[in-house]
């Protein structure tokens, strides 16, 4: 097994470029099977997760060109082979759900091999469901696969329970081409569901109010091949925010977009980060003040990421001060907990809140990466830690972040991966 070794390092410094959007090229990947056109997409980055996601169009009949060396894909569905979506592919990535909603709607049927839970919870896709029900499916469970089936889907006036970010990517799709309109409220706001929009929109769909908390689909007959550019991913952004601010460095991220980070931005600002940006950048200088504590409650955007919780708790052990974490999206996003205290680190969960006593010199210790962002943050704690930390587990960081060695030696990190 494959993990980092990371030792102590200076304040990080210099310059580093933001790739695609992992959260934003999966679900247009999906929503390319929709049409029988060509799409081009540009800005992809090359990660387990959109290699996992191309073998699964492959499964269902399309042609797929990885050039990641050009950051590009080629995706063309002329015909669709196979409604299905086997184990093997959503056991290994939980967003192979978001191929059902196009499936759906390209060919009246979708069997999807249920995505288990993970280490941050019980992951469950009843609000996904619940809206192809609402627009005309029969949906059938068994044997651990769930199926939609629907001669033509038809538009409905749906309400998320809660604004879950793959249930209206799933929808959304599912609607473009579903006859008549679709309503969807209490939606998700993120900017993938904005750029997914933006794709869906250049295909020939018909959709308003991405980004607010209502979006109306008007269903299309057919949608046409098209090119697009993912939006950087603004979680990657956020980590090498929080990486300078951990190591009190002064770093300048490029290919950023200020407007997807404003939670972060005003976080590390609280905690006296200096902040600078303009529209495609922002400048980290975090070795003018002494850093202190600040308390954080995730929320679905445009609150605070979820997916910057772990990494943000890295930084709150090494801040003067106390604070708290509420972390309210996710009902078990607390394991990196275990792992940073057995670093050093004060940290203490009461109820749904973690406490953090700051100002600790962490020590390197032999970790494990329970996901994609709590491995981020066990490295970024490995920045800041006396001697050598040992991640293990690693693969759960390298499914979601290009070039992520590559990326921090470049900013003077000090950090090898080995073969166990
Ligand atoms: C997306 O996951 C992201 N993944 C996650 O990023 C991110 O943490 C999450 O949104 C929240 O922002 C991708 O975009 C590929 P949700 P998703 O549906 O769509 C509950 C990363 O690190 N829920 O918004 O699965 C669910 O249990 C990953 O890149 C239901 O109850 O998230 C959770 O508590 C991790 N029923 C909450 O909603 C449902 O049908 C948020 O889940 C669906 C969700």
């Amino acid at each position: 097994m494959a993990k980092y070794l990371v030792q102590k390092s200076k304040p990080l410094n210099g310059e580093v470029i933001i790739s695609g959007s992992k959260n934003a090229i999966l679900p247009i990947m999906a929503a390319a099977i929709l049409t029988r056109g060509k799409c081009e997409l540009f800005e992809v980055p090359a990660l387990r997760d959109v290699d996992v996601m191309a073998k699964l169009l492959r499964c269902v009949g399309s042609t797929v060109v990885e050039d990641y060396e050009n950051s590009r894909l080629e995706i063309l569905t002329e015909e669709i082979l196979a409604e299905e979506a086997p184990y093997e592919l959503v056991k290994k990535m939980r967003a192979s759900i978001l191929i059902m909603g196009a499936l759906l709607a390209r060919t009246g049927k979708a069997r999807v091999a249920l995505p288990g839970g993970c280490a941050i919870g019980a992951r469950p896709i009843d609000l996904h469901l619940k809206g192809f029900q609402a627009m005309g499916a029969t949906i059938t469970e068994g044997h651990g696969y769930v199926e939609a089936r629907a001669e033509r889907l038809v538009g409905a006036n749906i309400y998320l329970d809660f604004p879950s970010v793959g249930a209206t990517e799933n929808i959304i799709m599912a609607a473009s081409l579903a006859q008549g309109i679709t309503i969807l409220e209490n939606v998700a706001e993120e900017p993938e569901i904005v750029d997914l929009a933006n794709f869906l929109n250049k295909m020939g769909a018909k959709i308003k109010g991405a980004g607010t908390d209502t979006i109306k689909i008007e269903g299309v007959k057919e949608l046409f091949g098209t090119k697009h550019a993912v939006i950087p991913d603004r979680i990657e952004t956020g980590t090498f925010m929080v990486a300078a601010a951990i190591t009190r460095g002064t770093v300048l991220i490029k290919n950023a977009m200020p407007d997807h980070v404003k939670p972060i931005i005003a976080k590390l600002r609280e905690c006296g980060v200096v902040v600078e940006y303009n529209d495609e950048s922002i400048l980290i200088k975090a070795d003018i003040n002494p850093l202190v504590s600040t308390d954080v409650k995730t929320l679905p955007y445009p609150g605070f990421p979820t997916d910057m919780q772990s990494q943000f708790m890295s930084l709150l052990a090494t801040v003067k001060g106390s604070s708290t974490v509420n972390e309210t999206v996710f009902e078990n996003r607390y394991m990196h907990i275990g792992e940073l205290n057995r670093m050093g680190a004060n940290i203490k969960i009461e109820g749904r809140s973690a406490v953090i006593q700051g100002e600790k010199t962490l020590q390197g210790a032999q970790v494990i990466a329970t996901d994609l962002r709590a491995g981020a943050a066990l490295v970024l704690a490995g920045f800041m830690a006396e001697g050598v930390t040992e991640i293990s587990e690693i693969y759960h960081i390298e499914r979601g972040y290009e070039k992520f060695l590559v990326k921090f030696r470049k900013l003077g990190a000090t950090i090898i991966r080995i073969e166990d």
